[in-house]
């Protein structure tokens, strides 16, 4: 199967995480389209959230990738975009539990502190893993009526 485009995207606390993984997916063979931002310098991190969001809702071969310090701005802003399910996960058990039960589109990891021992199987772990479906698939079609149920 052809693997999906991974898009990525942080605000300057998620930098240097955000650098990593790049050179982690290239390692991992898949391929990467990152959005910014560029430098340590300050942004604002719904701005890449809703970039990577964009991408990312909707598309098939897409998959998403975000950082910010804590990783809650960047989830809490990503989860208001239609189509996106932002989990922002602790190890490589919840990444997995993350897509096998609630089809997470996009990975959110915290870029302060990081280590990229930590990272690297967390991330593979998410990108390994698959949708269950069933209960599941309820619960998920559940978060897309809400969706709708509450757009302004
Ligand atoms: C930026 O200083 C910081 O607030 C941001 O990266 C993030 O942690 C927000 O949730």
């Amino acid at each position: 199967m052809k693997k999906p485009t991974i898009v990525i995207g942080s605000d300057h606390a998620g930098f240097g995480l955000k650098e990593y993984l790049r050179e982690l997916l290239e390692e991992l063979d898949y391929p990467v389209e990152d959005l910014g931002t560029d430098s340590r310098d300050s942004v604002d991190y719904p701005d890449y959230a809703e970039k990577v969001g964009r991408a990312v809702a909707g598309s098939r071969n897409r998959k998403g990738i975000l950082s910010c310090g804590t990783g809650v701005g960047i989830s809490i802003a990503a989860n208001k975009i239609p189509g996106v399910r932002a989990a922002l996960v602790q190890d490589p058990r919840t990444a997995r539990l993350a897509v096998e039960h609630n089809n997470a589109n996009i990975l959110v990891l915290p870029g302060r502190p990081f280590s990229r021992k930590k990272i690297a199987p967390i991330v593979k772990a998410w990108l390994e893993s698959e949708f269950a479906g069933g209960r599941h698939g309820r619960r998920v079609g559940k978060i897309t009526r809400l969706e709708k149920k509450y757009r302004p």
